[in-house]
C-alpha cells in the first residue's frame, strides 16, 4: 500500500483519539486528494437528496433536526475517487493494526448544508443498528471565516463542549457511540465528506439518507 500519512503521525492521532474520544487533524488531504474530492463534489451537485433521520424504513426527513443534503458514495461506481478510497483503506488498516478495532466496513457520503442549515445534537447511532464505530468528517470549505457559523460542536464527557470550524482539509474523527455532537446553523453553504467506519458488515443493506 502506498501510504498517505506517516506512521508516526497516525500513532499520535490514535493516541489522541483514545485519550479524548476525538482527534482533529488539519491538512489531512494532500493537494491531489483535495482536488479529486472537490471536483467530484462539483460535478455531482445535482444528485444530492434531502437527508433523513434513522435507518432504512425509519428514515424520515425532519427539517427541524437536520437540514443537509447528502449523496451516498459507492466505491465501484465512484472510481473517480480512487485516491479517497485508498485513504479510507489506509485509515481502516491502521485502526485495525494498531487499535485492534476489528473494523470491517465503511459508509461515506458527501454532505451539503445550504445557508441556514443545521443538525441538532445527536449520536451517530440508530436505535436498530449500532455498528458505527468511528465517525470521520473531512471539511471542504475554502476560506471559512469566523462568523460563517456551521461549527461542529462536540459534547465531551466532562459536560464541556468544543467548537470545530469546518475549514478546508480539516479532518475530525470521533467515537460514534460516545460523543454527542451538533452542527450549528451555517451562514454559508457548507460541504463535507462524512463517513463511518463500521465494526461489522452492514447486513441491513444500504442506508438511505
Ligand atoms: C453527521 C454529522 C457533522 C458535521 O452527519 O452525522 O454529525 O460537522 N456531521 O458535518
Ligand atoms: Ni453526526
Amino acid at each position: 500500500m502506498k501510504n498517505c500519512h506517516k506512521l508516526e503521525n497516525w500513532l499520535s492521532w490514535m493516541d489522541e483519539l483514545s485519550l479524548n474520544d476525538y482527534v482533529i487533524i488539519d491538512n489531512f488531504l494532500d493537494p491531489n486528494r483535495l482536488e479529486q474530492i472537490q471536483s467530484f463534489f462539483k460535478s455531482h451537485h445535482d444528485a444530492f437528496t434531502k437527508a433523513g433521520v434513522g435507518a432504512l424504513t425509519d428514515n424520515i426527513v425532519r427539517e427541524d433536526i437536520r437540514g443537509d443534503y447528502t449523496f451516498w458514495l459507492d466505491r465501484k461506481r465512484d472510481s473517480d475517487l480512487n485516491e479517497i478510497w485508498s485513504l479510507i483503506d489506509e485509515t481502516i488498516f491502521i485502526y485495525n493494526r494498531y487499535c485492534f478495532l476489528g473494523l470491517s466496513g465503511y459508509e461515506f457520503h458527501l454532505a451539503h448544508y445550504p445557508k441556514g442549515g443545521h443538525y441538532s445534537k445527536h449520536l451517530d447511532q440508530f436505535n436498530n443498528r449500532n455498528n458505527r464505530t468511528i465517525s470521520v468528517i473531512i471539511y471542504l470549505n475554502k476560506k471559512w471565516q469566523k462568523g460563517d457559523g456551521g461549527e461542529l460542536e462536540i459534547f465531551l464527557k466532562d459536560d464541556t463542549s468544543i467548537l470545530v470550524e469546518p475549514i478546508e482539509s480539516r479532518c475530525v474523527m470521533f467515537k460514534s457511540a460516545v460523543l454527542p455532537h451538533a452542527v450549528l446553523a451555517s451562514n454559508k453553504p457548507r460541504n463535507s465528506l462524512t463517513g463511518w467506519l463500521l465494526n461489522q458488515p452492514s447486513t441491513l443493506g444500504q442506508l438511505f439518507g
